[in-house]
């Protein structure tokens, strides 16, 4: 039997959408697979109670039909689902690296983001590698049609959840066909910025380059409480406050001495608006990491 661990992500970054995403230290997916004639899966672990285990409608079973890798597998998720921390991509990653391996198909990880996001199609409609990439390489990725660029960085970052569910497939229908001119430019500029910040491993520039003014703020109205939550992460010291992926989850990006401050003051705003929340205080992280039995 093989063990993988994929962790949660958070994609877009306010600046990157479907293009940027990170690696979150905590938490995270264990996958463990065995040889089988016929795929079968189990999931158990937070929110498995949503999540299909006939292969036809799992993202997992999604990557073993396109690795043509049969296997009993078992998801232990850590990652609840339709939290904006990379649910189904975290799941997918882990099985993809696990079947790679227990049928010794050769593919290296970046070989392996699109297979991932085979995944991805069945729950948001598209096969968007924001998240499988990070979940797959660790540290901060830029996915394009040309391939993925990435970058390790260790940023400090509090992502917090409330109990409540935003589906990827809703809002990826408030997304806008169109944007203004000036709207571009602003995003690019704040898309560099982060950029660079993530290789400087610089907090302060990360949270600057956060900003954007096409997708995010059509997203944040399905997120109850998020300006207050956003205003209250702000004041106690993030310097960036933006949607996690698809929502609901809300990612700040801090020095390592703020992140607690953060993350009290996010759990208090969401409870000003009768909203129960979880934060995790982390950092960007590594990738999938296979273990053997
Ligand atoms: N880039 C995707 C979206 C990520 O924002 O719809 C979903 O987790």
């Amino acid at each position: 039997m093989l063990t993988v661990r994929a962790p949660a992500t958070s994609a877009n970054l306010g600046s990157g959408f479907d293009v940027f995403g990170v690696a979150l230290e905590t938490p995270a997916d264990v996958v463990r697979v065995e040889r089988a004639r016929e795929t079968t899966i189990s999931v158990t672990g937070a929110g498995s109670e949503f999540i299909p285990e006939d292969p036809e409608g799992n993202t997992v079973g999604a990557v073993a039909k396109a690795l043509d890798a049969p296997a009993r597998i078992e998801i232990d998720k850590g990652v609840r689902p339709a939290s904006g921390l990379g649910s189904s991509a975290s799941s997918a990653a882990a099985a993809a690296v696990a079947l790679n391996e227990l049928y010794d198909r050769g593919h290296s990880r970046k070989e392996l983001v699109p297979i991932a996001a085979e995944g991805e199609a069945l729950v948001s409609g598209e096969a968007h590698s924001d998240n499988v990439a990070p979940s797959l390489l660790g540290g901060f990725t830029i996915v394009t049609d040309d391939g993925v660029t990435q970058v390790d960085t260790s940023v400090p970052l509090v992502a917090c959840l409330p109990e409540t569910a935003v589906s990827t497939r809703d809002a990826r229908g408030v997304v806008p066909d169109e944007a203004a001119l000036d709207d571009v430019v602003s995003t690019v500029g704040n898309a560099a910025t982060l950029a660079v910040g993530m290789t400087r491993n610089d907090p302060e520039l990360v949270g600057r380059g956060m900003d954007d003014d096409i997708v995010t703020p059509q997203r944040t109205a399905l997120i109850d409480g998020y300006d207050d939550v956003r205003e209250a992460a702000l004041e106690a010291g993030a310097t960036g406050v933006t949607v996690s992926g698809a929502g609901p989850g809300i990612l700040a990006v801090c020095d390592r001495s703020s992140r607690r401050a953060v993350a009290g003051a996010m759990i208090d705003a969401f409870d000003d608006n009768d909203i129960e929340s979880r934060a995790y205080q982390t950092q960007v992280g590594s990738g999938a990491t296979l273990y053997r039995d």
